[in-house]
């Protein structure tokens, strides 16, 4: 399945993805505010591919190549799809040389899109780790509110992290 926008392209990973995307994760910039291990080698990488490929059938977790002219700047996942109370969270990254153009929020609002009319579900959560300002502000104009702080809730390279809660219902998304 595809998730059509009008610079990007939404679809699923590809085990022919794993040499671009074993680059990605090396890169320092990347890394900066995710919670991704910096030492995947490509048969980790493998084996992700296919556990994001069987959790996607299962309805479970949505991965999604991020493509720009059919090259991968980044993935976009739906995690923890929980169909009883119909919630999910939403994660996400961009590479340095197409940020600030804005296709991580043309990427969020086709998986908003993707969560509540196709999926039907009722809130996407995201949780950004504090001080991670561009992706604060970026939930904020994609429509999410601020729910509040979880305090020192993620663990990276031995520090504990705060992190901010936010989320998005229905009845928020145009
Ligand atoms: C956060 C991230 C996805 C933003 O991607 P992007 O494609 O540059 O975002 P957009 O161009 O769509 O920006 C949309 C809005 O987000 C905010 N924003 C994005 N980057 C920003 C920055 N560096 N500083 C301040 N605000 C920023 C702005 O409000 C912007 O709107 P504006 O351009 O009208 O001011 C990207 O920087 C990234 O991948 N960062 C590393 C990984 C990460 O932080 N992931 C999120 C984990 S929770």
């Amino acid at each position: 399945m595809e998730i059509k926008g009008v610079n990007l392209l939404l679809r699923p990973l590809r085990l022919s993805d794993a040499e671009s995307l074993l680059r990605i994760t090396k890169d320092k910039e990347v890394l900066e505010w995710l919670l991704l291990p910096s030492k995947l080698t490509i048969n980790d990488i493998i084996k992700l591919i296919k556990k994001s490929k069987t959790s996607f059938k299962a309805g479970l977790y949505y991965d999604f190549a991020i493509t720009y002219s059919g090259v991968i700047i980044g993935l976009i996942s739906l995690k923890n799809v929980n169909h009883r109370v119909n919630n999910c969270e939403l994660a996400y990254w961009i590479i340095k040389p197409y940020r600030g153009k804005g296709l991580a929020s043309e990427a969020i609002n086709l998986m908003l899109k993707f969560a509540f009319n196709k999926l039907r579900l009722n809130r996407v959560t995201a949780y950004v780790l504090a001080g991670n300002a561009a992706s604060s502000l970026l939930l904020i104009k994609a429509g999410f509110k601020l729910e509040g702080l979880m305090r020192q809730s993620e663990r990276k390279n031995g520090k504990y992290y705060d992190e901010q809660v936010f989320s998005i219902l229905r009845r928020d998304f145009k």
